[in-house]
């Protein structure tokens, strides 16, 4: 959509034009959700679609697993390596858990950026499985790796892209698990058995459903955005399977001019165009594009810190949001990103009001995406329906999980009360260890 804006731009009309571009009405939710069924069935068909449904080779957990596990979970910034206990009751115990950024704050290594490697990352992150595991005892191992992969069986993912801006090299189009099992080799861990590859949103559905009825899908609203669900006849093998979407990738979303600028100044243009719409790694970038609209509009001062890509972070954005009537959070943020000071009421209101707009625009696409999701699996929606749901926005972000349930409401009003979300904790981890288990013994 593009508006045009009258010569004599106040506040206010500027506001007005960015509501009518930003916010999504329930009629425009129930198209993306329609469009979100499509391009789920196109994909799941093997036509051409933006939602990859890759196959993850897992179905639902039955809750008698029962193994020593160390489960890994990679998904951008941190790594987490667990050490886990399945008790084959349902009891899941995890008994020690080891966190290390993978890009180290004071700067001395970087294991995600240019000049990385994959020798690098895949040697860091079998180090930290050395941490945990305890000598003389053996291990399945299971590990979230929060990234586009095909897979040909539980075990077998080749990383199709990078997403998040993430640009280690040697791994697009490796398998990720001999890229890990070649470094535990050589660090002499040949008591640690790979045994299953997953997607985060995978692990998070597992974790979750391993101790709950009616959970069927599971999604991530983190640094990225990603949801699978259950297919219950999976083409591939008739059976019940759990399919990872990608619906970062969704690209029926109404995009905006500040988003395609956004796509176009990003590491792979053209890919992860529900994602760039407002995950966490990306919502800072977009109210920093609209903030420099208005410097332009002469509705705000033209600064330095305008033009420093990433210089606002979803925390921040969150800051700004959760900001009381005196407005300083916004004051402080805007004044430590961008040297503002002085701003007045009216303005540092104006940003708050333009971060809580597309703040909201991401919680009410990724409602429509699960509405799809829904309509996909339950057509007649006469069932009860709980996602898990894991990540920053969705745990911290104000008001996210709130917009979320009232956009689902509003889209689908006659399943209100029956559908719902919840929070699935570090659900990525623990489903890791529930997949390594599921894996261990149906090979025995
Ligand atoms: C990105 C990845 C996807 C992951 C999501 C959440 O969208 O491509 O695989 O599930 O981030 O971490």
């Amino acid at each position: 959509m593009h508006v045009s804006l009258p010569a004599d731009m106040d506040l206010n009309t500027y506001l007005d034009l960015r509501k009518r571009e930003f916010y999504l009405t329930a009629d425009a939710l129930r198209s993306v959700a329609a469009d979100f069924v499509r391009a789920m069935e196109s994909g799941l068909a093997g036509r051409p679609s933006s939602l990859r449904m890759l196959p993850s080779f897992l179905g639902s957990p039955s809750g008698r697993e029962h193994d020593s596990v160390i489960a890994i979970d990679f998904g951008g910034t941190n790594i987490r390596v667990l050490e886990v206990e399945l008790d084959g009751n349902g009891g899941v115990v995890t008994k020690r858990i080891l966190r290390a950024p993978l890009v180290d704050p004071a700067g001395a290594y970087d294991h995600l950026g240019a000049g990385s490697n994959a020798e690098g990352l895949f040697g860091f992150i079998a180090d930290r499985v050395a941490e945990i595991a305890r000598p003389g005892v053996s291990y399945d191992l299971g590990h979230t790796f929060s990234f586009p992969c095909r897979q040909t069986g539980v075990n077998e993912a080749r990383l199709i892209f990078w997403t998040k801006e993430i640009r280690t090299a040697g791994v697009e189009g490796e398998d990720v698990g001999q890229l890990l099992d070649r470094a535990l080799a050589s660090r002499g861990l040949s008591q640690v058995r790979s045994r299953a590859i997953l997607n985060d949103t995978v692990g998070t559905l597992l974790a979750a459903a391993f101790t709950r009825p009616h959970v069927a899908i599971g999604s991530i609203c983190g640094t990225g955005h990603n949801t699978c669900y259950l297919e219950p006849v999976h083409p591939l093998t008739g059976r019940p399977m759990i399919v990872n979407m990608e619906s970062g990738n969704f690209d029926a979303a109404p995009q905006t001019r500040f988003d395609r600028e956004l796509d176009e100044a990003s590491e792979r243009p053209g890919t992860q165009r529900l994602e760039k719409m407002g995950s966490g790694r990306y919502i800072g970038e977009i109210v920093r594009r609209v903030l420099i609209d208005m410097a332009a509009e002469g509705l705000l001062p033209v600064s330095a810190g305008l033009s420093r890509r990433d210089v606002l972070s979803g925390p921040e954005v969150g800051a700004i949001l959760a900001d009381g009537a005196g407005l300083e959070a916004t004051a402080a943020t805007l004044a430590s990103c961008f040297g503002w000071v002085s701003l007045g009421d009216e303005r540092l209101a104006a940003v708050r009001t333009v971060v809580g707009l597309l703040v909201e625009r991401s919680a009410r696409l990724t409602a429509a995406t699960f509405c799809g999701t829904l309509l996909h699996i339950d057509p007649p929606l006469s069932g009860e329906h709980v996602i898990a749901v894991d990540g920053s926005l969705y745990e911290k972000m104000p008001y996210y999980a709130g917009w979320i349930q009232q956009a689902i409401d509003e889209t689908l009003p006659a399943a209100r009360g029956r559908v719902g979300t919840m929070l699935a904790k570090d659900g990525s981890g623990i489903g890791a260890a529930i997949a390594a288990a599921t894996a261990a013994a149906s090979e025995v």
